[in-house]
């Protein structure tokens, strides 16, 4: 999460009956932190698994209740509490409230907030399996997709009650990433975008390698920062042990011969390439199939490398190459080799990492090289970092007016 990516968003986060309210501990506390303020509203049936008292203590905020509340100034808690919202998110999703919303039902505060409001409603089920799969259900949902309200998840998997099928509420981070999605304005919005991020691992018998230090973050925030700028994202994935940011398609490979290959078979699809990846520039030629044994006389093994496939270089080479973008982690003069590099590599665009000690860590400074000229963007974190670099990037598409 990049810092204080929801600073300014006001959310009222209404909870109805069921075993998830714990889960929204936990994206009360993603939301605040995320700089969003939370104001909790909670049907009865909510209070029965969740205390008020937990998240007034969890959003900072009194928590609502009851549409006789007098606290409100003006004694209208069920049209002032959603006046100042930039969303109203429903969760957990009851399935009795997600029938009350299709038909416009009002008798308790956070029904009558929902239809008394003028911002975005997003719901999150949460319910056993059979509930989810009646008709009725089916229907009302379908029904407030049609209303133009949000729907998020259910998840699959193991429920409260034994059962294992659909109904499940999402995860609190996924709710979270879902929600930061919803709020990202759009603008990679039809777009596709492929990446490759982390290392690549060069095999020299089964149980040893060539690898190095890329941690993968940079390319996960970029995959992650497109996303939510709407585009249809494809992350070509090397050896790193990071979660698949929310909603985009992952594909791992071990070798940069199967990161070219995996590149080279999705690349006609997209509309933008962005080679994150720091790709092994060479492998040995032949791999042993066995473990190498230290020998009796101790004679140090030998190797012959060849050259691996420059993935960047062979995108941009393309008869139709989407629009092409690439990373250069220099130790050094990049202001000279950050342009070279472009050149050479026959991009419109490359970004220069400030400093070699970019790997592994959470913050970064780059340079945008390009024709015209060399462009600083300001040290942030990697996740902020990636926004900037998306909007960036989204300016640059040759028919960018058609979209912005
Ligand atoms: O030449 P160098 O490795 O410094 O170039 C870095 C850029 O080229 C990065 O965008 C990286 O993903 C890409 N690259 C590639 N295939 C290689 C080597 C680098 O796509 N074999």
């Amino acid at each position: 999460m990049a810092t204080a990516e929801l600073a300014g968003k006001h959310v009222v986060l209404g909870m109805t009956g069921g075993i998830a309210c714990y889960k929204i501990a936990e994206l009360t506390r993603l939301l605040t932190k995320a700089g969003a303020s939370v104001q909790v509203v909670m049907t009865d049936a909510a209070t029965q698994f969740i205390t008020p008292v937990t998240m007034q203590a969890l959003s900072g905020r009194p928590v609502y209740t009851s549409q006789w509340d007098a606290r409100v100034p003006n004694n209208m808690a069920h049209i002032d509490l959603s006046r100042e919202a930039d969303a109203i998110v429903i969760a957990p999703a009851s399935t009795d409230f997600l029938a009350k919303l299709v038909h416009g039902m009002a008798d308790d505060l956070l029904s009558t907030l929902c239809v008394a409001r003028d911002c975005p409603l997003l719901v999150v089920p949460a319910m056993n399996r059979q509930m989810w799969q009646n008709p009725a259900t089916q229907r009302n949902v379908a029904q407030l997709r049609a209303d133009g309200a949000e729907v998020l998840g259910p998840d699959s998997g193991p429920q409260a009650c034994g059962e294992i099928g659909d109904g499940r509420m999402l995860e609190a981070a996924a709710t979270y990433e879902a929600i930061a999605s919803f709020f990202s304005p759009k603008i990679l919005s039809g777009r596709r975008v492929l990446l490759t991020a982390g290392p690549t691992f060069e095999p020299l018998d089964p149980v040893r390698g060539i690898t190095n230090r890329s941690s993968g973050k940079m390319g996960f925030a970029l995959a992650r920062a497109a996303q939510q700028a709407g585009a249809d994202v494809h992350l070509i994935a090397g050896p790193v042990a990071l979660e698949t940011p929310w909603g985009v398609f992952r594909e791992d490979v071990q070798t940069a011969q199967q990161m070219h290959d995996a590149v080279m078979r999705a690349v006609a699809d997209a509309d933008i390439f962005i080679g994150v990846a720091a790709v092994a520039d060479w492998r040995v030629d032949h791999a042993s199939e066995h473990k190498l044994k230290k020998t009796a006389g101790n004679a140090l093994p030998s190797f012959t490398f060849v050259e691996n496939p420059d993935i960047l270089a062979s995108v941009a080479k393309l008869p139709h190459p989407p629009f092409a973008v690439g990373f250069a982690a220099e130790s050094g003069n990049l202001e000279v080799h950050g342009e070279e590099k472009r050149v050479r590599k026959n991009v419109p665009l490359l970004i220069g990492n400030l400093g070699p000690l970019t790997f592994g860590r959470d913050d970064n400074e780059v340079i945008l090289f390009e024709a015209d000229g060399a462009t600083k963007l300001p040290r942030a974190d990697k996740q902020t970092l990636a926004r900037a670099l998306i909007a960036e990037i989204a300016k640059r598409l040759p028919d960018a007016s058609l979209i912005l």
